[in-house]
């Protein structure tokens, strides 16, 4: 269930299709919102260019569907005569794998590795070198003990991506000269991103369609542009195509999106909380036991946005729902529940 939700920020069938690769920007330009990354990446590669030297490794982290890929491409495409390379860190097993994308790289090539966090110790190791020295060094088994060879690499640039910081290792992050954080994307630039993707689907909408788009998609640009194409769906079918508020509303009501863009599951989560817990503190296993779900889905796909909208709050003692989630479900407030008279931002 948790793949095919329409406001998951991972990559789903259809966010490849032609569509949805027309909507990614191209150039530092069109991306928006952002700002202070922008603008230091634009520093970034203006003196890189100066000096005549490719860019310094760089790594972006942050909840899927924030642009991290799309940040890699424009700055290969700003800064390189040839495409981007695409690998990631499940792809790459053992050192042979890697190997043979390092020594094909040409001077100034990008190279893009992405869950990065998910390399093997071994190849995470193997980088070193190349990433400080773009250099290699390869054991070659024979003899009694076996030689060890170096292979010099073409100055390249590493652009790493991943959603969990934490699980990278001190020594792979001190590598990357540049480290950028993406955050959630406040409303104004969500229907920025939307005004721009229905003028280039030709939609023909309501503004307030767009908004009420952009206050469902949880500040992920992903999912935004997901859902202006499942209401773009039910508009051509169920209302000549013309996208009103309305129709916007009932596209993604008939999606058990609500009006804060949680869906069945974040809810189902908030109710285990509130009615088997009283509330909370409970522990994440008791919740991913009650659920029936799997606790890793319940920690990347459902918490980080309730935590983000103040609705569920993390204790010690475990998970806590806040008197906003308590009003947001139409549930009594207990007494002692943690938020005071706090309401969810709305970014
Ligand atoms: N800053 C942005 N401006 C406009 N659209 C964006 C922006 N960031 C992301 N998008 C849209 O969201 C989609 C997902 O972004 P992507 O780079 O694949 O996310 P990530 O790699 O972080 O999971 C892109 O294809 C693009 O349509
Ligand atoms: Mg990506």
């Amino acid at each position: 269930m948790a793949r095919e939700r329409i406001i998951s920020g991972e990559t789903q069938r259809g966010d490849t299709d032609v569509s949805a690769t027309t909507l990614r920007p191209r150039t530092l330009d069109e991306m928006v919102g952002q700002t202070r990354i922008v603008e230091k990446l634009e520093i970034a590669m203006h003196a890189a260019r100066q000096r005549g030297e490719p860019l310094e490794h760089m790594l972006f982290d942050g909840p899927p569907g924030l642009g991290k890929t799309t940040f890699a491409h424009v700055v290969a495409r700003e800064m390189s005569e040839r495409p981007l390379r695409i690998t990631s860190g499940p792809a790459l097993s053992k050192q042979a794998d890697l190997m043979p994308i390092l020594t094909n790289l040409e001077r100034g090539d990008i190279l893009f590795i992405d869950e990065v966090h998910r390399l093997p110790k071994v190849v995470e190791e193997f980088l070193y070198t190349a990433m400080e020295d773009f250099r290699v060094d390869v054991t070659i088994e024979g003899g009694l003990r076996g030689r060890v060879v170096n292979f010099n690499l073409q100055p390249f640039t590493l652009i790493g991506a991943t959603t969990r910081a934490g699980m990278l290792s001190g020594a792979m992050r001190d590598r990357f000269g540049l480290q950028f954080h993406l955050d959630y994307y406040g409303a104004d630039d969500l229907r920025t991103i939307l005004h721009r993707s229905a003028t280039r689907l030709e939609l023909g909408y309501e503004d307030g369609a767009l908004d009420a788009i952009a206050l469902r998609s949880r500040g992920t640009p992903r999912v935004a542009n997901r859902m202006l194409r499942r209401v773009r769906d039910y508009a051509q079918v169920r209302a000549d195509g013309r996208i009103t508020q309305s129709v916007a509303q009932e596209a993604l009501n008939l999606q058990g999106i609500d009006d804060l863009g949680l869906d069945e599951l974040d809810r189902a989560f908030l109710t285990a909380l509130m009615q088997v817990y009283g509330g909370g503190p409970a522990g994440i296993e008791a919740l991913a036991a009650t659920m029936g779900q799997e606790r890793d889905t319940l920690e990347d796909v459902v918490e980080p946005y309730l935590l983000q909208i103040g609705f569920v709050v993390r204790t010690r003692q475990g998970r806590q729902a806040t008197k906003a989630a308590f009003e947001h479900m139409g549930l009594a407030v207990p007494k002692g529940t943690v938020g005071g008279d706090a309401s969810p931002t709305l970014f």
